[in-house]
């Protein structure tokens, strides 16, 4: 059975991408079997990360009917990570938004990856706040992980995503990024849970040599040693 993790933030800029990324770079190194999908069709991440060349077919070329979903499926890294990328260039973007999709096929999608890459763990990344691909990847969750900053914008998503993850069936989790150092990361911690109302996985200090990667390099292959990097075996353990 895959397990399905669906990353999302109230706010963009929350490092989703980044952690997916790494997280699934990490796993694979762990030997599990893992696929990333990208539904941030508005402002895609994961295939500039992964360096996917321009015209790739994408989920947004499957959504549109004009590919399989495993002709948008990519092996990005040596260790076997998948990746299927939102889009690849910027002129779908506009048909995918003046025609519409039917959304019953992000599921599908899901479900085909799984069984025919035999998935362990399943990545999504969002795009920010709510939109039709972030609902119903969310539907598909075994666990909704949001990320969050403990500022005010961020804490109050909650209103709008708590009721919503009511209604779902998954485990919910929070991950707080570039988190406040010393006693006020741990008041920072308890506001976030209070607001959520779910636990949190992990707590990710805002790291000045990622920052400065610049997205040239995935954070995991540049500084394979660094202590980031027990932070995100732990959020992975917490959340497969
Ligand atoms: N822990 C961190 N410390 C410093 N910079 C980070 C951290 N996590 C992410 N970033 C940087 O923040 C920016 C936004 O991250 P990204 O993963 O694209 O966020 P999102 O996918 O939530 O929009 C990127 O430039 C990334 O390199
Ligand atoms: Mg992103």
């Amino acid at each position: 059975m895959t397990h399905t993790v669906v990353m999302h933030s109230h706010r963009g800029g929350t490092g989703k991408s980044t952690m997916l990324a790494n997280m699934a770079l990490l796993m694979a190194a762990e030997g599990r079997r893992v696929a990333l999908i990208d539904t941030d069709i508005q402002s895609p991440a994961l295939d500039v990360l992964f360096r996917l060349p321009h015209g790739e077919c994408s989920l947004t070329d499957y959504l549109m009917g004009s590919c399989e979903i495993e002709d948008a499926t990519h092996q990005v890294s040596p260790e076997g990570v998948y990746l299927v990328p939102a889009r690849t260039d910027a002129s779908s973007l506009g048909q995918i938004m003046t025609r519409g999709y039917d959304v019953g096929l992000l599921p599908e999608a899901f479900s085909r990856l799984g069984d025919l890459y035999d998935l362990d763990v399943l990545l999504v990344d969002t795009h920010a706040g709510l939109n039709n691909e972030t609902v119903t990847s969310m539907a598909s969750a075994d666990v909704l992980a949001t990320a969050l900053r403990v500022d005010r914008v961020d804490l109050a998503g909650a209103d709008e995503i708590v009721p919503l993850a009511w209604q779902l069936a998954c485990r919910r989790a929070l991950v707080i990024s570039m988190a406040p150092e010393g006693a006020d990361a741990e008041q920072a911690r308890k506001r976030a849970e209070r607001v959520y109302g779910a636990p949190t996985v992990g707590v990710l200090p805002y790291v000045a040599e990622l920052a400065a990667l610049g997205g040239n390099q995935i954070f995991a292959e540049a500084h394979p040693g660094h202590p980031l990097m027990a932070e995100f075996r732990e959020i992975i353990s917490a959340l497969v």
